[in-house]
Parts: structure tokens; C-alpha cells; sequence
């Protein structure tokens, strides 16, 4: 057995600091986070030779004294934790107290650094850790950190970087991150001598928001961009995600911050693609970046020490939170756009007249339910509070008229001088399919006992099959029982099925999709929803009159996926104003 040493301080401090320090790019990050946390609003940068030859970060943050300036450098010295109990109420990531020591173990180090409204300053210069020299320095109130020679004492750490494009490439990430996540700060890159970057600050709020991520990912992407604003309990998600029309081929211009810090998290990635849905992205990408304010007691970010992975304490509310913003954005962005191409529209009716929809959703335009038996099931109720009711899109916001409706099965409104035409029977589906999803999610049930069972055949195998699937069969709101050879009965149903063919219909529906491995059991759920929002929803050929169809509209403004019905296809076409005008050759309307 070979004999163990005592390693010696100088190689541990260079294996530590490998953790931290990886390349030029992490430097900065760590630089960057520093004059943040001093709150800094200004921040300049400077590399040459990609970072490996000088990497500068001049800020105008609250800067150091003489004493904070010799002890930054030093492993474990952080101003931002004094005892363990601040571990829990800390709202920055940066508890380590050690990434300036990580990066002066690998380098030199100088800092020149003064306080706010102090003309005199102070610069330490350090190598390998080591301080060399200390001195007074005229000081403008900031901390400037020189990083010149990373990596002179560790050859192997040097060979492992990759061409300086690419390492200059992952430099301006980090600053592009930093500028999406601090929006209200200045950032400049000056690389190899040139003028690289440079992100004037944004106003506060929104809108300040949405101007940087345009500076940041490029006006084109910045124009399709919708709001999206939820909390719960202890968090708060502000978003701002790409309409339908924005979505883009890779995921490359997708970035979340967790209290102001780059996450990479396949949790919210996940739920950004689920609340898009496959029929609306077909191989696309949205552009999202999204902010969550968590208290740190919520998660753990020291997953890794990058820093970069972390873990939500409770992944289902960041998930329903993200799913919600992301829908409620999409939904409120609709604008009439779509061109209904030669479409036969109706003469205006004489005496129609500009009027705001009555307040009260009226359910007529569902079938109506027969009284459950087994479950109580309050339906007429929006799920959504009156704080959400005054965000809807603009495109549902009074004042409208109902011009009526055509081909029995649509229905026309005016709007903002345009006219839009809804699918009737995908506009009610839509609404009930959630409708009946959010009940689902509260566990209730939709069931209804049958005063007389119904018996259904079906082949042998979807027999045994739905036998074995009772218990998920009776959360669908299916009470079944084996009725001999071939045949089931059936004692309970969802109470939208009203005939037998109906109940046979959705029964084999339910079996094939349990029967095909590939489909989830949330993914049977929700086709079993999206059929039951079919048999109640309005069919096309029955006639609807205004109030049901206003309150249609009403209750469809509401709607969390608006656009498409469950199946895919589109709830509403529109054609505006602008658009009118430009078909019948009138550019003087356009404004
Ligand atoms: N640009 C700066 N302006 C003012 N103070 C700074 C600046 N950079 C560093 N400091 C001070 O030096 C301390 C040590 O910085 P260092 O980055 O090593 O650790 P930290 O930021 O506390 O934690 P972490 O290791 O997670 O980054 C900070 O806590 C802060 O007090
Ligand atoms: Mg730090």
C-alpha cells in the first residue's frame, strides 16, 4: 500500500479551483455575478487572446475598503454569509466565498477597487494565490478585477481549452445571459481591441424587459414575443415566450434564471414544451425566457458547482406554474392575423349596434348535463379569478358585435374594425375540454350512475383489457363490471355520453389507447377529456343564438390554449382591419 500524504496547499487550492475556474468564460461569469452583487449598473469588459491573456471587469458598484480588498482574495471570504443561518435567507447564489481565491490560485490577480464617493482607492496585486503587492490608487468609486495569464501554473487546464473562437463564443454567452438576466444594467465587450458588445440599460418592468431581450437575441425574435406573469406560494414566474408565428428551428434561444442566475433545467424546459403541445410545434422551437423569484429555502443550487443545476423542492407547482404563464402568454397574444381566403361573408344587419357581452357565462352552447348521482359537479363556474379576467387579449375585448352566424356552424363577430369568424363546435370543445381538465385536476370526477346499465360488446381482448384498467376507467368516471363473453356493462359513465353508441365509442377509444404501450396514462386521460368536450360541445348544423354565442366567445377569451381545439384544429380565423383595408386596394385606411 503506497503511503498517504498531506497534500500540499498550493495543488489543493489549484484542484479547487478546477471545480470553479474551467475556463476564460467561467471567470467572467463569476466577475460578472461579484459586481451584481455590489450593484453595480454599469459593466464593462475587456479580453484579449480570448480571455487567456487579460479578461478585465470594470464595475461602478459599491467597491471595497482596504481591509475587504485584501481578504476577497482569501478561500472562504464572502461578505454575503456570516453564519449558518444565513445559509436559508441568502437571495444571492453566491455562498462559496470562493471564486476569487478559485481564480487568483490560477493567475494574476490585480484589483483595483474604492468605495462610492471615495476619491482614494486601493490595488492588491496577487499570483498563485499569493498576495504581492499592495497600494493606494486614485479610485472612481468601483471595483475594477484584472485577470491576466489563467492558467500559467496549470499547463494541462490550458491544453484542454478549445480554439480561441470558441472560448470567445462562450464569453459572449455568459455576458448575453447576464444582460437577459439583468436587463436594468449596462454591459459593454471590448474583445481583441474591437467594439463586440454593447447593451445600453433598459427602463425598469416589462417593457425594459422586453427591449433587452431584443438587444440580446435580435429584433426579429424580439417582435413575436408574448407576456406571461403566475405565482404561487413563494414563487413568482415572469415570462416572455414566442407567439405561434415566432417559433424557430433549434432551441438555442431558450434561457431561464432562477433569482437572476442561468439554470440549465429539464424540468422547465419540459413544461414550456408540454403547455406548446406537438400540434402546435411540429418540429419547432419556442423562444422563451423566463424569470422565477424563489426564496432560497425552496431550492438547492449547489447541485454542482458551476452552479448551474439546481433542485426544486417542489417540482410540480415550478411545473404547473411554468405550463399556466406559458398558455395564459400564448392565449393572450392572439391577434386576428389568418386570412379566410374568397370567404363568403353576410351583408352587415341594418340596426346592429357596437355593445359590450353580458357578464355571465351562459353554458347553452354544451349540451346540458344530466343530473350526477354519484358526484356533484358545479360546471358553470370560469376557473379563472377577475384579476385574470382583465388580462384578456385584445382581440376578445368589447366593444364587438355578433354579425351572426353562417352555415349553421359559424359564428361572425366584428371587432376593432375586422371581423372574426369562430368554429363553433371547436370553440365549445375547447372551452369544455378545460373545463373539465381543471375539474379533473381538483379530483372530481364526471360520473353519472346509470339507472340502467348499459351492456356493450366489444372483441375479447378489449374486454380483458378494460377489466384490467378499471380503477383508471373509474378515475375517467367508467364503472364497469364483466358481463360474460364479449360484453361488458356498464354502470356509471361520464355524463356527456348520452347515447349507447356513444359510451361504445368512447369505451373502445379508451381501451385502444390503453392497449398501445406508447400512450401515456395522462395522455389517455386526455383524449378521453378531449372526447367527452366533443359529445357535449355544439355540433356544427345546430343553430346558436347571440347570447350563447356571445357567451361562447366570453367563456373561449378565457380559455388557456385559445387557438386550437383539443384535436388541433383552429377555434377562430380572423381577418383585420389593416388586412381588409389592403384587399379592396385602400392604402389610405391602413394605419
Ligand atoms: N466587484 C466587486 N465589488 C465589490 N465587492 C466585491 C466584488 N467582487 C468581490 N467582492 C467581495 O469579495 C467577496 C468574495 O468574492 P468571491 O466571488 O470570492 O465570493 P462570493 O461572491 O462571496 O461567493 P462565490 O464564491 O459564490 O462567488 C464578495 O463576497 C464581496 O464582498
Ligand atoms: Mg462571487
Amino acid at each position: 500500500m503506497p503511503k498517504i500524504l498531506k497534500m500540499d496547499e498550493a495543488v489543493f487550492s489549484k484542484i479547487a479551483a478546477g471545480e470553479v475556474v474551467e475556463r476564460p468564460a467561467s471567470v467572467l461569469k463569476e466577475l460578472i455575478e461579484n459586481s451584481i452583487d455590489a450593484g453595480a449598473t454599469r459593466i464593462e469588459i475587456e479580453i484579449q487572446g480570448a480571455g487567456k491573456i487579460l479578461l478585465r471587469v470594470s464595475d461602478n458598484g459599491t467597491g471595497m475598503d482596504r481591509e475587504d480588498l485584501r481578504l476577497c482574495l482569501e478561500p472562504h471570504a464572502t461578505s454575503k454569509i456570516k453564519s449558518i443561518e444565513d445559509l436559508d435567507s441568502l437571495s444571492t447564489f453566491g455562498f462559496r466565498g470562493e471564486a476569487l481565491a478559485a481564480v487568483c490560485a490560477v493567475s494574476e490577480v490585480t484589483i483595483l477597487s474604492s468605495l462610492q464617493g471615495e476619491s482614494q482607492g486601493w490595488r492588491v496585486k496577487a499570483q498563485a494565490g499569493k498576495i504581492k503587492e499592495e497600494s493606494p490608487a486614485a479610485g472612481t468609486g468601483g471595483t475594477t478585477v484584472e485577470v491576466r495569464n489563467l492558467f500559467f501554473n496549470t499547463p494541462a487546464r490550458l491544453k484542454f481549452l478549445k480554439s480561441d473562437e470558441f472560448e470567445r463564443g462562450r464569453i459572449i454567452s455568459v455576458i448575453e445571459e447576464a444582460a437577459l438576466a439583468n436587463h436594468e444594467v449596462a454591459f459593454f465587450l471590448q474583445a481583441e481591441g474591437k467594439k463586440r458588445l454593447g447593451f445600453e440599460a433598459a427602463q425598469e418592468g416589462k417593457e425594459g424587459e422586453k427591449s433587452r431581450i431584443a438587444m440580446v437575441l435580435g429584433e426579429a425574435v424580439g417582435q413575436y414575443l408574448a407576456f406571461g406573469e403566475e405565482s404561487e406560494k413563494s414563487i413568482n414566474l415572469r415570462l416572455f415566450v414566442s407567439t405561434e408565428a415566432g417559433l424557430v428551428s433549434n432551441r438555442k434561444y431558450q434561457h431561464w434564471f432562477v433569482n437572476r442566475r442561468p439554470i440549465d433545467s429539464r424540468l422547465l424546459q419540459q413544461a414550456l414544451y408540454r403547455a406548446f403541445g406537438p400540434h402546435i410545434l411540429q418540429g419547432r422551437h419556442p423562444v422563451c425566457v423566463g424569470y422565477l423569484e424563489i426564496s432560497p429555502a425552496d431550492f438547492d443550487v449547489n447541485v454542482h458547482p458551476a452552479k448551474r443545476e439546481i433542485r426544486f423542492k417542489n417540482e410540480g407547482d415550478v411545473f404547473n406554474l411554468i405550463m399556466r404563464a406559458v398558455s395564459r402568454a400564448l392565449a393572450q397574444s392572439l391577434r386576428p392575423q389568418v386570412l379566410v381566403k374568397d370567404s363568403y361573408l353576410p351583408p352587415l344587419r341594418p340596426g346592429s349596434h357596437l355593445e359590450s357581452l353580458a357578464l355571465e357565462p351562459a353554458s347553452s352552447y354544451s349540451a346540458p348535463l344530466r343530473t350526477a348521482a354519484a358526484v356533484s359537479l358545479p360546471l358553470g363556474e370560469p376557473a379563472l379569478s377577475q384579476e385574470e379576467d382583465r388580462r384578456t387579449p385584445d382581440w376578445f375585448t368589447p366593444p364587438y358585435r355578433y354579425l351572426g352566424q353562417i352555415e349553421r356552424s359559424y359564428l361572425v363577430f366584428e371587432a376593432a374594425g375586422g371581423i372574426f369568424v369562430l368554429d363553433q363546435h371547436a370553440a365549445a370543445e375547447c372551452v369544455l375540454f378545460e373545463r373539465y381538465g381543471d375539474l379533473l385536476l381538483q379530483g372530481r370526477v364526471l360520473s353519472e350512475r346509470l339507472i340502467l346499465p348499459v351492456a356493450v360488446s366489444l372483441p375479447a381482448s378489449l374486454v380483458s383489457l378494460i377489466m384490467d384498467q378499471k380503477k383508471n376507467l373509474f378515475d375517467l368516471g367508467f364503472e364497469v363490471e364483466s358481463f360474460g363473453k364479449g360484453m361488458i356493462q356498464v354502470t356509471a359513465t361520464p355524463p356527456m355520453l348520452k347515447k349507447e353508441k356513444d359510451v361504445e365509442e368512447a369505451l373502445h377509444k379508451i381501451a385502444e389507447d390503453f392497449s398501445d404501450l406508447k400512450t401515456s396514462l395522462a395522455e389517455v386521460r386526455r383524449k378521453s377529456l378531449a372526447t367527452m368536450a366533443c359529445k357535449a360541445a355544439v355540433k356544427a348544423h345546430d343553430f346558436l343564438g347571440e347570447e350563447e354565442a356571445k357567451a361562447l366567445l366570453l367563456d373561449l377569451s378565457k380559455a388557456r390554449q385559445a387557438r386550437n381545439c383539443p384535436h388541433g384544429r383552429p377555434t377562430m380565423l380572423a381577418l383585420n382591419r389593416i388586412e381588409l383595408a389592403r384587399r379592396f386596394g385602400r392604402p389610405g385606411a391602413i394605419s
